[in-house]
């Protein structure tokens, strides 16, 4: 579900992007977040928490929770909520963080 007019912000575009999801192409409209975007095709799981890799995603929505972190483009710790989507942008889940667990 998305808003498409709204009373204050007025008509979102319809101009649609492609963008890619751990290299699955997915449709999103020009000017949402990256997190929205996700949202709309279905995605609830960015990553997996550092210590106890239980599933992360989107809970604040405004860049305060550090929950939705995901590389874009190959820029590690990217926050998906903050993120405008871009035609051809490369998303991938924060599946691991090996600096953190020592793995590195
Ligand atoms: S959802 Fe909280 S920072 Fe992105």
């Amino acid at each position: 579900m998305q808003i498409i007019e709204h009373p204050i912000l007025g008509e979102k575009s319809n101009e649609e992007v492609t963008f890619y999801f751990n290299n699955q192409p997915l449709k999103a409209k020009k000017g949402q977040t990256v997190a929205a975007a996700l949202m709309a095709n279905g995605i609830r799981k960015l990553g997996v928490s550092r210590k106890l890799f239980k599933a992360r995603g989107v809970f604040c929505g405004n860049g305060r929770c550090m929950n939705c972190f995901v590389t874009i483009d190959g820029l590690d710790h990217v926050l998906s909520c903050t993120t405008l989507v871009e035609e051809g942008m490369k998303v991938f889940s924060n599946e691991s963080d090996p600096g953190v667990r020592g793995e590195k």
